[in-house]
């Protein structure tokens, strides 16, 4: 089946179509099309993501993006305007268009448009519409369900909502070395390791579907501590691809691993799973208000001692995991997978542990993408999770949503 999936969890306008086949034991992903409009250009200047600024873009860049991802699949087929008495040649019941109308009440100004969309284009081939619930920023979260929800409605498809999460787990099932995206057939019990702007986790998955929180962060997230240490040094929102590249480029000219500054390993030893990070951001704080001047190569240290104190207590706690429930998969997701250091370490660990494998999604699919929820969203639906086009009403976004 073919499934059109939307993310519009945080500042990320994502929209894919994949194409899904198997069961759970043996699922196969293609990805036909995937497209990204990123708004950091606009955050940037706040430091960070303004929910109701995100809203807005994702209301203007929704349509856009459909129809780009459906031009890249060949599923974007205009009405001839041959007929001169009926020019609309796929016209909408007043009902339906009341109801879109409805359902778009906050998005009003992507109403005509869509509609207008609508009326002039075929209904594409596509079996189902997957959207983003939760977790995220909620006005953003909103628009995405609200567009899936119309969309569902106009087009008469099954709609099937997805927690981001579940993206991030199952995205790193297309396997890194098969250009065509097979599916890697995994081993349970697996152990998922959620690193992102706002999720810090190790989860139990006994099975797909059945998962269970293990150990979290008692504060900060990864991501947010990698954020907030970039902001420190005066770095660019999203300051986690910054913080690292400072620190790849000490241990590149420097040709040392170890720092002279020491930063504490938080909860490196505690006798739970469980993680923190705010006073590990903390003592970069401390740390940077004794220097008298934050020097270029200085910053390059206390980014790559940051990101050793990062990986060092992450790395503990997971084999930790791994040990007392006797994984045999480990599965990393989340927008800081992105981080070389985290994903060279982490790998690494196929070989200290045997029989595990370890999955990390190809760098692309690590931060927030669209072809992540289509692939959750095809196991929602294996899980007979949808719902009918006209039953959408229930479904509310959910910044809190759990896994
Ligand atoms: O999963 P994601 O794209 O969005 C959320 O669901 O939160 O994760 C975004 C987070 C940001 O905090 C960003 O700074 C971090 O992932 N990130 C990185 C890297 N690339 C993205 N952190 C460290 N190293 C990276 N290379
Ligand atoms: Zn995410």
């Amino acid at each position: 089946m073919k499934i059109l999936a939307i993310e519009t969890s945080c500042d990320e306008t994502a929209i894919s179509i994949i194409e899904a086949k198997g069961d759970f034991k043996n699922p196969q992903f293609k990805i036909i099309a995937d497209t990204i409009i990123s708004q950091i250009n606009l955050h940037k200047q706040y430091g960070g993501v303004f929910p109701a600024l995100a809203q807005r873009e994702h209301t203007k860049n929704l349509l856009p993006v459909l129809m780009e991802t459906l031009e890249k699949a060949k599923m974007l087929t205009p009405a001839k305007n041959t007929n001169k008495i009926s020019k609309l040649k796929f016209p909408i019941s007043n009902e339906k268009r009341k109801k879109v109308e409805k359902i778009l009440e906050r998005e009003s100004a992507m109403t005509e448009s869509l509609l207008n969309f609508a009326e002039n284009h075929k209904i594409p081939k596509i079996d189902a519409v997957a959207v983003t619930q939760g977790p995220g920023l909620e006005p953003a979260l909103w628009t995405g369900i609200n567009f899936a929800k119309a969309l569902a409605l106009l087009w008469d498809k099954p709609f099937i909502p997805v927690n981001h999460m579940e993206g991030h787990l199952v995205v790193s099932l297309l396997k890194s070395k098969v250009v065509s995206s097979k599916y890697q057939v995994i081993k349970f019990p697996a152990l998922g390791l959620l690193l992102s702007g706002g999720h810090t986790e190790l989860v139990l998955i006994k099975n797909w579907m059945k998962y269970k929180t293990i150990g979290q962060t008692r504060d900060d997230a990864v991501g947010e501590a990698f954020d907030k240490v970039a902001r420190m040094l005066s770095l660019e929102y999203p300051g986690g691809p910054k913080v690292s590249k400072l620190a790849e480029e000490f241990s590149k000219n420097i040709k040392r691993q170890t720092s002279n500054c020491k930063l504490p390993r938080p909860m490196l030893n505690s006798p739970d799973l469980d993680f923190s990070f705010s006073g590990l951001k903390t003592a970069v704080l401390y740390m940077i208000k004794k220097i008298p001047k934050l020097t270029p190569s200085i910053k390059k240290e206390i980014a790559f001692e940051f990101e050793e104190a990062v990986v060092e207590v992450l790395l503990k706690k997971t084999i930790k995991a791994i040990e007392k429930y006797k994984i045999k998969t480990l599965i990393l997701g989340g927008g800081v997978t992105a981080n070389d250091k985290i994903r060279k370490n982490f790998l690494n660990l196929e070989k200290e542990i045997e029989g595990l494998e370890v999955l990390i999604p190809e760098k692309q699919h690590s931060t927030d993408n669209a072809v992540m929820i289509g692939i959750a969203g095809y196991f929602r639906y294996l899980d007979g999770k949808i719902l009918e086009p006209n039953k959408t009403g229930k479904i509310r976004a959910d910044g809190n949503m759990r896994l």
